[in-house]
């Protein structure tokens, strides 16, 4: 692991990398990981990336790639690819993504999330292949495969979550639809959440506090507010709009409205179990899966 951590450092610094160094071939990381959980994965090479592009992958794709991954795509899926806001993307191909697939999705975005388009004025599909060929270098990192019993996960989820969040129309409407939350965060970050060690907290879902002048205490997360008033959805999951001046207090807090699972209330197991589960809720393509 560390060795392959060497080679990817190595390339995303072009000035160390000298020119002959990155005329070899890219590692043959795929080869070590050919069956995971049994299925066979697409084995493929650099090469393949530049099929019907042979001109346009120059010499120096990877160290072009790198630097277009720090400007384009680290902020959201971590320096080295594993995940931050976004998903971890060095698992992409072994899980069975394709080079069309990934293209396409860097190119288009996907609706209504983060991942935006990638504009064709700014953005030629050579940069995008140069960025592909960075990320495969990082994907050497072998991949340990995460274990857990998702069918357990779904009942401690039952037991803990569903309360607040719908997955696949079925839940509360606290918190946010994990219907796809699998291909949304890296693996990490859902512990990150759960454990209470993130302080990320989704927007549309802030915590508030507000009191009203006859001195009732609300707490809920804010869907809308302009300069006069304010809605929100409160515990019990109503709706309900407020004009500011009817309130003596409204604060936006910190802390989620989301309890923290420390070990007390959510075992190792049970949190492996459950982070299992989650990981596999990646929509309708896997809904029934
Ligand atoms: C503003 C944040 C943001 C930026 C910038 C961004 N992404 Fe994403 N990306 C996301 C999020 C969030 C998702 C998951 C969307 C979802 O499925 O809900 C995602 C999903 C993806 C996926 C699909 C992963 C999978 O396993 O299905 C790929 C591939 C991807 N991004 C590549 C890139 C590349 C390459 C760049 C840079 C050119 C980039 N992204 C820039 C936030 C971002
Ligand atoms: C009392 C309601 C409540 C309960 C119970 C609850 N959550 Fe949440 N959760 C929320 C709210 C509200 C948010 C959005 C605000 C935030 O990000 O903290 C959220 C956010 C999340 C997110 C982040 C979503 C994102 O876009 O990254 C995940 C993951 C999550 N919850 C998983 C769980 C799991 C798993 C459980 C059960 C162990 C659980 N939640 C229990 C209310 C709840």
């Amino acid at each position: 692991m560390v060795e392959s951590h060497v080679v990817a450092d190595g390339r995303h610094d072009s000035h160390i990398v000298g020119q002959s160094k990155r005329r070899e071939p890219l590692p043959p990381a795929i080869g070590r990981d050919e069956t995971i959980g049994g299925r066979v994965l697409s084995v493929c090479c650099a090469a393949s990336i530049t099929k019907g592009e042979e001109t346009s992958l120059a010499p120096d794709a990877v160290s072009n790639g790198a630097a277009m991954f720090r400007t384009r795509c680290a902020g959201c899926h971590g320096p080295d690819a594993h995940g931050y806001l976004g998903p971890d993307l060095t698992g992409f191909w072994a899980a069975g993504g394709t080079d069309d697939r990934m293209f396409d999705i860097v190119r288009k975005g996907i609706p209504g999330t983060e991942m935006i388009a990638a504009d064709p004025a700014r953005v030629l599909d050579r940069d995008i292949w140069q960025v592909m060929a960075y990320i495969r270098t990082l994907n050497a990192v072998p991949v340990t495969v995460p274990t857990g019993d998702a069918t357990n996960g779904a009942q401690v989820f039952r037991t803990n979550c569903s309360s607040c969040h719908m997955v696949n129309a079925r839940g509360g409407q606290l918190g946010p639809d994990l219907s796809r939350i699998g291909s949304a965060r890296p693996r990490a970050g859902l512990q990150g959440k759960l454990r209470g060690t993130s302080t990320f907290i989704r927007p549309g879902y802030e915590p508030v506090t507000l009191v009203t002048k006859s001195g009732e205490r609300i707490r809920g997360v804010r869907k809308n507010e302009d300069e006069f008033s304010i809605q929100i959805m409160d515990m019990r999951e109503r709706l309900q709009g407020y004009l500011k001046d009817t309130l003596t207090e409204f604060r936006v807090e910190k802390q989620s409205v989301m309890p923290v699972y420390g070990p007390d209330r959510l075992n190792d197991r049970d949190l492996n179990d459950l982070l299992q589960y989650l990981a596999g809720l990646r929509g309708g393509e896997s809904a029934s899966r």
